[in-house]
Parts: C-alpha cells; structure tokens; sequence
C-alpha cells in the first residue's frame, strides 16, 4: 500500500522533539501478540510522517510485524544509501522501576525518557528528519535514500531476510547506514567497528505432573527449579568462562592489535562499575570489560522462572521451571552450532526425574566493516563535523543480525554511527534519549549524505 506522496509538510507546527514524543506514544513491543495493533498504528505514523514529506513511502508487509519502506527522490548519478532502523521496542518491564511512566514522554534534565527513546526510535526518527528538513530546505537529497524501518528486530528480525530476498531488486544500495548503537560517552562521535552475533534458547525442565505441597512430597521427588539451577550453575567455571564443550573452539581469539585499540578507548573499567551500578565487575579472567564486551563471547540467563513468585511464601514444589539464555558470539562462532553445543551439554548434566524441552530461538551472524571501504572514511568525516572531534571506533557487544543479511544479501557493508549515550539504559526502566544527541543525529543524518554523495 503506498501512501500518497506529497510535500504539504504536515510537519509545520509540530517541532522535532514533538514529532519524538508522538512518536514515542505508541506501545510498539513486538513481542507481545496483543499489541499488534498498536505496532500497525506506529508504522502507520511512520509512514504518513515521510509520505507527506517528500517521499515514496509504503507500508511494507513482511510474515510478522509490518515493515516501512520509502523512498526519497531521485538523485541520478548518486550513491544509494539504505538507511535501516527499528519501530518495535523492547518490553517496558519492569514497570514499577520507572520514574515516570514508559510510554508518556517525559523531559527531565534535557533528556527525553520513554521506552525506545534511544533504542530506536529517538536515532531513526533523527535520519528521518534530517532527510525531511534537508529536502524542504534544498528542494532535492545528495543521494538516492532509502529508508527501511521494521518492526521485529527486538525479536530477531526473523522475517525480513525473506523480505530482503523477495524485494532485492529495490532494495539494491551501495552502502547501508544505521544508528542503533553507542557512543563511548555523550557526544563522543562512534563508529562501530564491530557488533556480536547472537543464539536464543529457552529450557524446560518439567518433573511432577502438577505443583505438589513442598512438606507433603518435598524429598521424595527432583524438583526441577533445583535441577535446573544446578545445571545452569554449570554453564561458567570458575574462571569466568564459558564451560560448554567446544564453545570456543571456532572462536577468533582477540589478537594484539585489537586489545591495543581497544585499551585505548576513552572507557575504563572503573566507567563500567560506575554506569552499572554493580558492587564489582566479573566475567571472563584476563579481560578488561571492554574486552569481555567487545572481543569474547559469552552466556547469559535472561530470565529465570520457577514456583511462586508473589509476596510472602508459598510452600510450593514446583512442576516446571524454565529459563531463557542467550549467547553472543564472535566471529566464526555459528549460532546453530552453539545451540547444539549447549543443548548437548544440558542433557549431558540433567539429572533422572526431570524432562527436558530446549525451545531454539532467533540467531544472527557477528559482523565486522570493512574499514579499508571508502565509505568508512565518509561516514568518519561526518562525524568528525557533526561533533568537532575525531571519532573513536568501537567493537560492540550487542547485536544486529540484520546487518549481516545486509552484506549477505545485498552486497554491501554497514556503517554503524550510533547515537546511545552511555547512560540511555536501552532495555531497562528510565531509557532515555538526549535532546541533544537527538538534534545531533538529525545534523549527522545530512552530512553524512553529503559526505556520501561527496564520496562516491
Ligand atoms: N540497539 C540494539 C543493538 C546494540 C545495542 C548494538 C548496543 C550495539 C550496542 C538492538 O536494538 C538490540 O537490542 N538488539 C538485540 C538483538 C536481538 C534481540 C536479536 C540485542 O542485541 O540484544
Ligand atoms: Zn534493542
């Protein structure tokens, strides 16, 4: 379904930061089936928002959650610039962890709170304006610009390789842009270098057939919240490291170079303990943290359920317990492969009188940029004039399993200029977005076109 294209500039009246709070309204979580028509609403916005700005935009169907696509206006004999980010957001639990409520916007301290302020709505939203308030001003964009911004990738982004595939012809673009990462501290200009790949797996371990009375049956049968912990107590030795069989042995080990450069970064791991909060910091022996971050993979339990879990006690033997996990991955490391690794150690650990069900979740490849590609140097000097000082490059924990389909499917690398302060809790109650890191990206947005088409 295509919008009509037109150049009303509905915008007229509303300013940037209110266009980022309607925006922000919308309770996009893409993972929960009954919010589905909240995330059609906002791509809907979305998409209105660039039809009546100039471009060609549609409401791109995928399997799941719609896809927005559009498509500014020609630009003969310029590069292709394929802009990519995200309307979904990631649940706003835990709720009452929040100081105002997650999707009623709130400014405090010049900084905007809401869930997706940063992750992603506040950075896409900055390319999305850059481009509009560029194309009043000049009439025309330096570069054929694309935009697409889906609604699954707090999922896995599971259904837009198949849309990748099905629509390549006009998604064809020399490179492709996204902010959708961190800054190593505000307004520090940050190029990604790297980012880790990504495998999801959820356990179950089922014993008795219902909830049992603890006094009545407890140490007469295996009450699978204790088998589980005792299994997932397994997964770390006491080193810090992963102890699955072969999870490590495809692993690209960090070489000098890049634990120099990193070491070099403006982050120290007394940064880390302070951002974090945490009494001290652990994990893998012999790393500093932005190395356990940036160049070594690792395991997490997301989520931990089992028996009663409301005020006061229950005495309860539970019949089932369960736990979310994800691992991310370095380069080399497939994340198939690692769910059968883990899925083998797990069986190999559980004890008689529990079953086991292993539920494999989305996966996604690590990826590196090519920083030999001319338009690293582009995106470098965008930056730099963006912010006045020279940009550092960063490898990057999290994960965008996209952008590896990107260079699978469509040739070509991606520049990752994040906008995410240090501090903008992506994920967790309080994210929140610097207006100035907003108006930032909005300006970063347009000299990286001119950059681009300048570079070509
Ligand atoms: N914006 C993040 C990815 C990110 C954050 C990359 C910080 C680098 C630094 C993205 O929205 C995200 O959260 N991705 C998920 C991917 C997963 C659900 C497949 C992630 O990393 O957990
Ligand atoms: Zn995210």
């Amino acid at each position: 379904m295509h919008r009509e294209s037109a150049t009303d500039f509905s915008i007229v009246g509303r300013s940037d930061l209110d266009l980022l709070c309607e925006f922000l309204r919308f309770r996009s979580v893409s993972t929960k089936p009954e919010l589905a028509p909240q995330m059609r609403q906002c791509a809907e916005w979305l998409c209105d928002l660039l039809a009546s700005n100039g471009f060609d935009a549609e409401i791109a169907e995928t399997g799941g959650h719609p896809a927005v696509l559009a498509r500014g206006p020609e630009a003969p004999g310029k590069p292709t610039v394929l802009v990519y980010g995200h309307y979904d957001v990631q649940p706003e639990d835990p709720v009452g962890e929040w100081t105002s409520p997650p999707f009623e916007p709130a400014i405090r301290n010049r900084r905007v709170f809401a869930r997706g302020a940063t992750d992603n709505k506040g950075q896409i939203l900055a390319h999305v304006l850059g481009a509009i308030h560029l194309l009043k001003e000049e009439g025309s964009l330096p570069v054929n610009l694309i935009f697409l911004i889906e609604g699954e990738e707090e999922v896995g982004s599971t259904n837009l390789d198949d849309f990748i595939r099905a629509r390549r012809g006009e998604l064809r673009c020399d490179v492709v842009a996204i902010s959708d990462t961190g800054m190593v501290a505000e307004n520090y200009p940050t190029l990604t270098q790297s980012l880790r790949g990504i495998a999801a797996m959820e356990v179950v371990l089922r014993g008795p057939s219902t909830d049992l009375h603890s006094g009545i049956f407890g140490g007469a049968v295996v009450n699978p919240a204790t088998a589980l912990v005792g299994m997932l107590a397994r997964l770390h030795d006491h080193h810090g490291r992963v102890a699955v069989p072969g999870f490590y042995d495809n692993a690209v080990p960090p070489d000098p170079a890049e634990r120099a450069a990193v070491a070099k970064l403006p982050v120290t791991d007394d940064d880390y303990l302070r951002e974090t909060g945490a009494p001290a910091l652990g994990g893998e022996e012999g790393y500093t943290a932005a190395e356990r971050i940036g160049l070594r993979p690792t395991a997490e339990i997301n989520g931990l359920t089992s028996g009663y879990q409301g005020t006061g006690t229950k005495t309860v033997l539970p019949a089932v317990a369960s736990a979310k996990l994800t691992f991310r991955l370095v380069p080399n490391q497939k994340p198939d492969r690692i769910l059968n690794l883990v899925e083998i150690f797990l069986q190999s650990l559980l004890p008689r009188g529990v079953e086991m069900e292993v539920i494999r979740g989305h996966g996604g490849m690590p990826y590196a940029v090519n920083l030999q590609n001319p338009w690293c140097a582009a995106a470098l000097r965008a930056l730099e004039t963006t912010f006045g000082r020279e940009p550092a490059l960063v490898r990057e924990g999290g994960s965008i399993p996209i952008v590896q389909s990107f260079h699978e499917l469509l040739g070509c690398d991606t520049l990752l200029l994040g906008l995410a302060a240090p501090d903008c809790r992506a994920h967790a109650p309080d994210e929140n977005f610097p207006i100035e890191s907003f108006e930032a990206g909005i300006r970063l947005h347009q000299n990286l076109l001119r950059e681009l088409a300048a570079g070509a």
